[in-house]
């Protein structure tokens, strides 16, 4: 276990926020991940996956794990169906990749989200009508207190939008080590109703994608509307979609007749955010080097030097603003460090 001290964490974050942690230590095996949490060398742990989820607005006062542990693993498979076993810190898209070569469906439509597999539980990630709960059966964890391991279950984990157990009760107390997907081999149940998917296969003349069309036009759609985290640091939606209810939701028609809405049920409805963004008068805009990207009014962008406090700043401003326009409380997805 190579432990480094006041490390930088620009290139561990992919908003590119310049912020330091007091220790460090990049975990390549469960062995090491025991001894690092049985240390005494600081009092906290904190850990980092693919840094695609946070906005730092501090140097991390811990014994910050990088959670680096590798590997890809067919657990069992008969002609219709896989069961893959992934390590926490493969690289999300990576894994999408794998599966598109090998035609496994049910990750298709998550193509291009950053992060890596073992964060990605802990938010449901979702996109284009897909979240990760549909191919989850279950994650194996270590608990940071007593280093035991545990087994989360799908229903365990408590999955819903952009939320599981793992926000909530459990925040901070188990480290995700690998997950556990099951992905079908024919058959594949596409999802192409959201949004312009069905729309851009029309327009490429293709009338039965496969999971590879599938996932060439949603890299596409990502890339016209998101920025890559790779030229602007971001951190994708800032924001999550609010929901209200259908007293509000009347109100709110009623005022704003245009606006683009979800019907979850007949007694809540969600709404973009990134439409109340927009509304307010903040697409494109920019307080020094903190942003809303020109396309996506949802996505806070790192210009270039922006710190956490400043971005922060900015989303709090849109947060008031959003409040008095609409009178609706937008929250943010990501985490605040
Ligand atoms: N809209 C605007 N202005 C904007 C952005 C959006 O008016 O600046 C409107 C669009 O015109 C559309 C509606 O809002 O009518 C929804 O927009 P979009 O389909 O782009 O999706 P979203 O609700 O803004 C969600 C996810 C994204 C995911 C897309 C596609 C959340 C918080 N965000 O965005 O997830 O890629 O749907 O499924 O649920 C992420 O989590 O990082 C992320 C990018």
């Amino acid at each position: 276990m190579h432990i480094e001290e006041h490390k930088s964490l620009k290139d561990y974050n992919t908003f590119n926020i310049q912020a330091t942690a007091r220790y460090f230590s990049s975990i390549g095996s469960i062995e090491d991940l025991k001894l690092a949490l049985q240390s005494n060398i600081h009092p906290d742990i904190f850990i980092l996956g693919g840094g695609s989820n946070m906005l730092l607005t501090k140097n991390i006062e811990a014994l910050v794990l990088h959670i680096n542990l590798k590997g890809i693993k067919i657990i069992s498979e008969d002609r219709n169906s896989v069961v893959l076993n992934v390590m926490a810190g493969e690289n999300w898209h990576e894994f999408v990749q794998y599966c598109i070569k090998n035609d496994y469906g049910g990750v298709e439509n998550l193509s291009l989200i950053p992060g890596n597999v073992g964060t990605a539980p802990i938010q449901n990630i979702g996109a284009y009508g897909a979240e990760l709960k549909d191919v989850f059966l279950d994650c194996n964890t270590l608990s940071i207190a007593d280093q035991s391991e545990k087994k989360f279950t799908k229903e365990e984990c408590k999955f819903a939008y952009r939320n599981s157990i793992f926000k909530h009760q459990k925040k901070g107390k188990y480290i995700i080590t690998n997950v556990t997907f099951k992905l079908t081999k024919n058959n594949h149940r596409t999802i192409i109703e959201y949004g312009s998917i069905k729309q851009e296969l029309e327009n490429s003349n293709i009338h039965h994608p496969s999971i590879k069309d599938i996932s060439e036009v949603i890299i596409k759609i990502r890339e016209s509307k998101l920025p890559n985290p790779n030229e602007i640091g971001n951190s994708g939606s800032f924001f999550k979609n609010p929901t209200i209810n259908n007293i509000e939701f009347e109100k709110f028609y009623k005022n704003f007749p245009t606006a683009p809405f979800y019907k979850l049920s007949e007694f809540e409805y969600k709404i973009p955010a990134g439409w109340l963004i927009e509304k307010s008068g903040f697409k494109g805009q920019r307080d020094g080097d903190a942003g809303v990207h020109k396309n996506q009014a949802l996505v806070l962008v790192n210009h270039g030097n922006a710190s956490g406090k400043e971005i922060l700043e900015l989303a709090e401003k849109i947060q008031t603003k959003v409040k008095q326009d609409f009178g609706i409380l937008i929250e943010p997805e990501v985490n605040i460090v």
